[in-house]
């Protein structure tokens, strides 16, 4: 069934033709990974490739952005948009290194404490860099899941999102590796970009469409279900 095959589909899936080499991909280092998920939160791939080499050339640890001032870390984002997102990115370093020596925590729960980190960019980190059995669900994954599993829940609702992110969880692959939690939770994203788009669900191409619900009911983007609000 789904829950059994889902994950090794997937990760077979992204080691073949998932995205790799992205400047972010080869790291553990969690200020690397952070760096890389609050760009990517709200701006594209093409974008933060140019930003991120230049914000990392200046700022090479968590400490030195910590020390930074803020008119330097609002210059180095100027482009980036969505500004909040850079003033919680220097007051998250400064909590790092005043709170936590310098060291990001390793949970998934206790790196949801930090300001700018969600749930969704807590797993990311967690799974990338620990390979902690915990799934993201930002809004393309959400989407991936909720064709997957038929899910009629109202993603517009937060009831609604915390019960697929239930779902997702009994998804993760059971007792995988690091290099297993790598590459599944790329493949989530990796297939929300490519291939289960927004609006054009590319399913003669897709990896899942032989388990996916959605499409075996016959019209895939009729999901993810969300009132009007
Ligand atoms: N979007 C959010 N996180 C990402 C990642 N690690 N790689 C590609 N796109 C992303």
């Amino acid at each position: 069934d789904i829950v059994e095959a889902f994950a090794p589909a997937l990760i077979d899936w992204q080691r073949r033709c998932g995205r790799h080499g992205l400047p972010w991909q080869g790291t553990r280092d969690p200020y690397r990974v952070w760096l890389s998920e609050i760009m990517l939160q709200q701006t594209q791939v093409s974008t933060v490739l140019s930003y991120y080499p230049r914000f990392l050339a200046r700022f090479d640890t968590v400490q030195a952005l910590a020390a930074a001032s803020t008119d330097e870390v609002m210059a180095l984002w100027s482009g980036l948009g969505y500004y909040s997102r850079a003033r919680n990115l220097h007051r998250c370093a400064q909590m790092v290194v005043s709170e936590y020596g310098g060291v990001f925590p390793f949970s998934w729960q206790e790196l949801q404490k930090l300001p700018g980190i969600g749930a969704s960019t807590a797993a990311a980190i967690a799974a990338f860099c620990h390979g902690e059995r915990v799934s993201i669900a930002d809004g393309n994954v959400r989407r991936v899941l909720s064709r997957l599993l038929a899910y009629e829940g109202d993603l517009a609702q937060a009831a609604g999102q915390a019960s697929l992110w239930e779902a997702a969880q009994q998804l993760a692959p059971l007792a995988p590796s690091l290099a297993d939690m790598q590459a599944y939770t790329q493949g989530l994203m990796d297939l929300g970009a490519t291939v289960c788009t927004r609006s054009k669900p590319a399913c003669v191409v897709c990896p899942m469409s032989g388990l996916c619900r959605g499409r075996l009911q016959g019209d895939p983007a009729r999901f993810p279900v969300k009132s009007q609000r």
